[in-house]
C-alpha cells in the first residue's frame, strides 16, 4: 500500500531541563502505513529495549513487520523521514480493540507523540472499548486516561513471547 501521509502538524512542546525550560519544534509527519520498514522498526525497539541484537537473526530482522503488517489498524510518526514513533491494534472493528508494540524513541519522548498515536487509534474505532497491557508505560496510559483493570490476565506463552 502506498503510504498515506494524514497530515503535517507542527509541534510546539515544553520540557523541564534543570530549571528552565525550552520550546522545542518539531515537525511531526503522522502516516498509516502498515509495511514501516523492517531495519528502522528494528532499531526502535532495540532503542526501548524490547529486543537486542544478540537476539535477532537476519531470519526475524527480515520479517520485523510482520505483526505490523498483520494487525488491523498501524500508526507511524515520522521527524525528517526518520521513524520515530509506532503502535499496531488489533480490532474486531466494533467491540474491541487492544493496543501492542507502541513505542517513541527515547531522544523524541514526552512531547506528545505517543498520545497522539493511541489518540488515532481511538479515533480509527470511536465505538470500541481500548485495553493494553503493559508495566512500565502504566503511568503514561493513566495519564491519558486508561483505568486500570482488576481482571485476571490469564496465558499462554507463544514461540516468540
Ligand atoms: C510509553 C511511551 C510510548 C510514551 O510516549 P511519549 O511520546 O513519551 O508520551 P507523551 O509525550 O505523548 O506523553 C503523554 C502524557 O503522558 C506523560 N507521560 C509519558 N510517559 C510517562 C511516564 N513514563 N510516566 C508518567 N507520565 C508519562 C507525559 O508527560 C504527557 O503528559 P502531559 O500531557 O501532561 O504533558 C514511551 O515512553 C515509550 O516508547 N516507552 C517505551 C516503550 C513502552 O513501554 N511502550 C508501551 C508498551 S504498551
Amino acid at each position: 500500500m502506498k503510504e498515506k501521509v494524514l497530515f503535517q502538524p507542527t509541534y510546539f512542546s515544553l520540557f523541564p531541563h534543570g530549571k528552565e525550560r525550552h520550546v522545542i519544534e518539531m515537525n511531526v509527519e503522522y502516516k498509516n502505513i502498515k509495511d514501516l520498514p523492517c531495519e528502522e522498526l528494528y532499531e526502535l525497539f532495540l532503542a526501548v529495549g524490547w529486543t537486542t541484537k544478540a537476539d535477532t537473526t537476519q531470519e526475524m530482522l527480515k520479517n520485523f513487520n510482520i505483526g505490523f503488517l498483520n494487525s488491523t489498524f498501524v500508526f507511524s510518526a515520522w521527524i525528517d523521514g526518520k521513524l520515530v514513533g509506532c503502535v499496531r491494534v488489533l480490532s474486531d472493528l466494533h467491540f474491541r480493540s487492544i493496543i501492542l508494540d507502541l513505542a517513541v524513541l527515547p531522544e523524541f519522548q514526552r512531547h506528545g507523540i505517543g498520545k497522539e498515536l493511541v489518540q488515532r487509534c481511538r479515533n480509527a474505532c470511536k465505538s470500541s472499548e481500548w485495553s493494553v497491557q503493559t508495566d512500565k508505560a502504566k503511568r503514561f496510559y493513566e495519564k491519558i486516561g486508561f483505568i486500570e483493570d482488576i481482571d485476571y490476565f490469564l496465558r499462554i506463552p507463544g514461540k516468540w513471547c
